[in-house]
């Protein structure tokens, strides 16, 4: 397509992105965050009483991708479903994983967020061939006598801007959606179609306002949050919403340069790269936060 690296790079922040090999799925993915994982929490897969996985590229309606990482990690006393918020889709897994464990419904979850997303895209369109990427993380939830993990979250959601971001569905030709007409107009049928500009000043707005509201509910202030794991599409974004809660840049993990846009893959890949780099401590607040398509968007602030 007719870009430039120096204009991918000063626009979105991105360097590299990773695309997945053909033996990989979505599915291959999840299950290998998901063992690892596992691994870090040292637990065994017979343990685990629920999976989700969250993400806008499965293989295949159903059988979920979770029951397909269920059969791989043999979790034979799981539940295992697939959550379907795009981007903001680990965000919403988080919060349905923890509130299943503060109910006593299950002792413990593995949240996934999985993507290939390079399979959704229309290689012909500019606007969207070049943010996205393929990739997976994975947490493990564990119910605790010690006060931690998720303390508050908040989701929503406006589908009066769905025509924004879509991605059709595989089975059937989907009626048109309501909106700009241009949006599916010239793009190959079931690939992602976005109108960046539009979805850029939306996450401008929202983003960091529910965070706010996060915080506040977890009854503490924005000088209590140590970090912010924001989902990485853009380093605008993230740098426009890091200003706008007043939160300095050194306070933010930003992994956009490194793994592009993975939809709903980007706040676990984030989590894993900032724990590698040691800067998650044990206490800390952390505040999760991301949008996309629905349009969804919503924020975690948790415990380390
Ligand atoms: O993860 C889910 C949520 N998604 C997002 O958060 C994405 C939000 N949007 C964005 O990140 C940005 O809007 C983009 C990176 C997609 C686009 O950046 P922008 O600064 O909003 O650019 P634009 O769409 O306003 O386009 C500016 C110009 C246009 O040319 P003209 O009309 O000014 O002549 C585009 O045609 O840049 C052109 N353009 C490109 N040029 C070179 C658009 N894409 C490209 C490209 N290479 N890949």
């Amino acid at each position: 397509v007719d870009t430039s690296d120096e204009w991918i790079y000063t626009r979105t922040g991105i360097r590299e992105r990773r695309i997945a090999s053909e033996q990989e799925t979505t599915a291959t993915l999840a299950f290998e965050a998901a063992a690892r994982a596992l691994v870090i929490a040292d637990m065994h897969p017979s343990q685990v009483e629920l999976i989700i996985v969250a993400t806008s590229t499965p293989e295949y309606i159903f059988p979920s991708t979770a029951c397909r990482v269920q059969d791989y990690l043999g979790a034979t006393r799981a539940g295992a479903f697939d959550l379907s918020a795009a981007c903001s889709g680990f965000v919403y897994g988080l919060s349905m994983a923890a509130q299943s464990i503060q109910s006593g419904a299950v002792r413990n979850a593995v949240v996934i967020g999985a993507e290939t997303m390079s399979r959704v895209l229309d290689w012909q369109d500019r606007g969207t061939c070049i943010l996205f990427g393929d990739g997976a993380g994975a947490v493990v939830l564990k119910g605790s006598s010690v006060p931690g993990g998720v303390l508050a979250s908040t989701l929503r959601s406006d589908g009066s801007g769905g025509d924004m971001l879509s991605l059709p569905a595989v089975y059937h030709n989907p009626m048109p959606m309501l909106g700009p007409e241009y949006l599916h107009n010239g793009h190959q049928n079931n690939t992602v179609a976005m109108n960046g500009r539009q979805v850029f000043r939306f996450a401008t707005q929202v983003v960091a306002d529910s965070v706010e509201e996060t915080v506040l509910k977890a009854g503490l202030t924005m000088d209590d949050v140590a970090l912010i794991v924001p989902h990485q599409a853009n380093i605008r974004i993230i740098q426009g919403t890091a200003k706008k809660m007043g939160v300095p840049m050194d306070h933010v993990i930003v992994t956009v340069q490194d793994h592009g846009n993975t939809s709903a893959a980007s706040i676990p890949l984030a989590l894993s790269v900032g724990a590698a780099q040691g800067k998650l401590k044990q206490g800390d607040l952390i505040v999760t936060e991301a949008i996309g398509g629905g349009l969804a968007w919503g924020a975690v602030v948790l415990r380390w």
